[in-house]
């Protein structure tokens, strides 16, 4: 076996293939530290996960996983030689790498609750001994927050603090893992830059053998490489989802003005979409974004706007627009039956989006209590979340609403759901249901920002 350099002086062993393996620890069994974590075993390094939560661990090292992630579980079983779970932070002793990847929930004034991070770094700095280590932060952190990091850690020069924020998308974690269109570094050490890219090389240049069950993208090339100092990396990671939540809100405010003028939406988003400047994705109107990044992530950036005297004017509309979604739904649903109180609403779909079971402020929740505060009384349908026989819920429904565009709710049979029911209303809150299907059962269907 080949011996090389990393760092200031670690050997490691470089296998048969062309690529280093790393000892990586991953410390948060989330979303985003469970798919770097099977990714990065899957490409060849050696991983220890740890979390505090002694449940999560012990489904991990049973080969359970704690959440639902399409592809998540086939790469937990194939991988079970390269990647360990642990409670015990002294199992990471020796790490090459140790990436951070805790919850950093926003109180309500938008600053961020950094104890999970600040008690990881803890635990780190307690393990410096003799080898170097790197720190990577992939938590979603105030701008600013690795040179905190790296100013508590000044004591120990063997550890050194970058950030790598994380774009997965939730539903497509581990695809958007293997194959992203980028990664962002950002660090203040240019030495640090080397140990980054060995981590990342085989993603890179997709050197690795494709999971049978997620098998490398038609037309994916390789990911680019953008490698900048921690505060801009951080700041990359707000300003993508300020402006992908902002083009989201900003077909919405479009479909609000296409109902007024009997234009449709879709078509207006297909239209500006072909310009690529502008671009297809993320332009579907409807209810709008919900889930645990966007709606923290664009309060955290507002808060410190407002903190640092650069006003985040436009996020703030955009999240001002998306809460009025919700309510101009609910209002729809009002009138499309007449008034709510005492009529029964049957809501498709919980998740913020499909293909996840998060509930984390999902639009359904909060719809649902705007209902209930009218006078309704609502049933709820989710695939995942809340799985039924969605016939026997629309029993003397007066209205059914599509609020999470779960595939499985285009494919339906409406007409035994059109018996069951005691109206005729059907408000799609995400223009994806099948007009003709529902129109042959007799039902009327009303969509968002679509005349029909
Ligand atoms: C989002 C970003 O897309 C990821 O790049 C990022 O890494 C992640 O946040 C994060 O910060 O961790 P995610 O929250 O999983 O990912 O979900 P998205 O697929 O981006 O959808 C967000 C919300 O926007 C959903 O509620 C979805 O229904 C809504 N949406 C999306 C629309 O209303 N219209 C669209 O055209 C697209």
């Amino acid at each position: 076996m080949q011996a090389i350099e990393l760092n200031s002086g670690t050997r490691l062993s470089d296998g048969a293939g062309a690529e280093t393996a790393l000892s990586v620890a991953v410390c948060g069994a989330g979303y985003v530290g469970l798919s770097s974590a099977l990714a990065l075993a899957h490409v060849g390094h050696s991983v220890t996960c740890v979390d505090v939560d002694k449940k999560k661990i012990a489904k991990l090292s049973a080969g359970e996983l704690p959440f639902y992630e399409p592809h998540a579980q086939a790469l937990l079983v194939s991988l079970a030689d390269r990647i360990s779970f642990t409670t015990d932070f002294a199992d990471l002793r020796g790490s090459d790498v140790a990436i951070i990847a805790v919850g950093t929930p926003t109180f309500e004034d938008g600053t961020s609750d950094l104890s999970a991070l600040w008690s990881v770094v803890e635990e780190i700095r307690a393990l410096a001994d003799s080898s170097p280590m790197l720190l990577i932060n992939k938590s979603t952190a105030p701008i600013g927050s690795v040179r905190k990091i790296q100013q508590k850690l000044r004591s120990t020069p063997l550890i050194t603090a970058v950030s790598s924020p994380e774009f997965l998308r939730q539903g497509f974690a581990l695809r958007d893992t293997l194959y992203p269109e980028r990664i962002v570094v950002g660090c203040d050490d240019a030495r640090a830059e080397s140990v980054l890219r060995k981590l990342y090389a085989p993603i890179v240049d997709q050197s690795f053998p494709e999971p049978p069950f997620l098998p490398r993208p038609n037309g994916y090339d390789k990911p680019a490489w953008v490698c900048t100092d921690s505060a801009s990396a951080e700041l990359t990671k707000y300003a993508a989802n300020a402006f992908l939540a902002t083009k989201i809100s900003f077909i919405n405010e479009i479909a609000e003005l296409a109902e007024l003028v009997g234009a449709d939406v879709t078509d207006v988003a297909h239209g500006i979409g072909l310009d690529r400047r502008i671009g297809n994705d993320f332009l579907m109107a409807g209810l709008g974004w919900g889930g645990s990044c966007f709606p923290k992530d664009t309060l955290a950036l507002v808060a410190s706007g407002r903190r640092l005297g650069a006003p985040m004017e436009i996020v703030g509309a955009a999240r001002s627009t998306n809460q009025r979604q919700r309510e101009r739904f609910v209002r729809k649903l009002n009138d499309l039956v007449g008034g709510l109180d005492g009529k029964k609403i049957v809501l498709l779909g919980m998740t913020f989006k499909p293909g996840t079971d998060d509930l984390r402020d999902a639009p359904s929740l909060h719809i649902a209590r705007l209902l209930i505060d009218f006078g309704a009384e609502v049933e709820m349908h989710d695939p995942v979340a809340r799985p039924g026989d969605i016939i026997a819920l629309a029993k003397n429904a007066d209205a059914i609403a599509l609020v999470t565009e779960w595939p499985v709710y285009s494919e339906l049979d409406w007409r035994p759901i059109a018996s069951a029911m005691r109206g005729n209303v059907v408000l799609d809150g995400r223009n994806a249901l099948d007009i003709n299907a529902i129109q042959d059962a007799g039902l009327h269907l009303t969509g968002m920002g679509v005349t029909r």
